[in-house]
């Protein structure tokens, strides 16, 4: 399972880029208002120079014509940009048209198999299915991953790609990883939770107490 880092935050972006372990980014209104009122090409653009990888950035625009108008314009943002299109009639009318023209759509807002079946036959290259929003409603959302993700591997045909979003925290991404999810988009928090662990923390006190007891400060061999 390939990971993308669930931000606008450019300091967030620049610090995942780092660690090497981040293969693209995701955003939505929401996360980008987050950063306040910036301009919103030249963020992307910025996100996009960072990460070499997909950059999602959605539409607003709620029928079918705003949304091509709207996705054939990020498009021309970068090379690596991918268009975030809205489940639902328009969106599956505009993921297809954008995937005629070669536009790469990320089909979010995707609450069911249903749903991803469409993303797939409209020709999305990513789908969205949103984990902790079916978690929050009582819903046990790594089950749409499971589903999914068995439906899409009875029909090899299908190339369109698995991203677990509205991830919550480290066990939504383990459990993302062993349903088979392609990606998981991941909050930096959650990034930064990922690494931790309380036994790696004591080991690494008690490697450098052990060395310091009888090495001193000597630190080169
Ligand atoms: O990638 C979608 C994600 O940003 C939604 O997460 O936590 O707002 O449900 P959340």
């Amino acid at each position: 399972m390939r990971l993308f880092l669930d931000t606008a935050n450019l300091e967030h972006i620049r610090h995942g880029a780092r660690l090497g372990v981040i293969s693209g980014v995701t955003t939505n209104p929401s996360l980008v208002s987050k950063e306040g009122k910036v301009n919103y090409k030249k963020l992307v653009q910025e996100i996009c120079s960072i990460v070499p990888g997909p950059v999602s950035t959605e539409v607003i625009s709620q029928d079918t014509a705003g949304m091509l108008a709207e996705a054939r314009e990020i498009a021309k943002w970068a090379k690596n940009v991918v268009v975030k299109i809205p489940a639902g009639l328009e969106g599956t009318e505009a993921t297809a048209a954008l995937a005629g023209e070669g536009i790469k759509v990320n089909y979010t807002l995707c609450f069911s198999v249903n749903q991803a079946i469409l993303a797939a036959r409209a020709g999305a290259a990513y789908v969205s299915p949103f984990v902790g929003r079916l978690d929050d409603i009582g819903e046990d959302g790594m089950l749409l991953i499971q589903d999914l993700i068995q439906v899409y591997r009875e029909y090899p045909e299908i190339k369109t790609e698995a991203i677990a979003a509205s991830i919550r925290h480290p066990q939504h991404c383990l459990a993302a990883a062993r349903a088979g999810a392609h990606i998981a988009t991941v909050p930096y928090a959650v990034l930064l939770q990922m690494a931790k662990h309380p036994l790696t923390d004591t080991g690494i006190s008690r490697f450098a107490a052990d060395w310091q007891k009888v090495m001193g400060d000597v630190k080169n061999i």
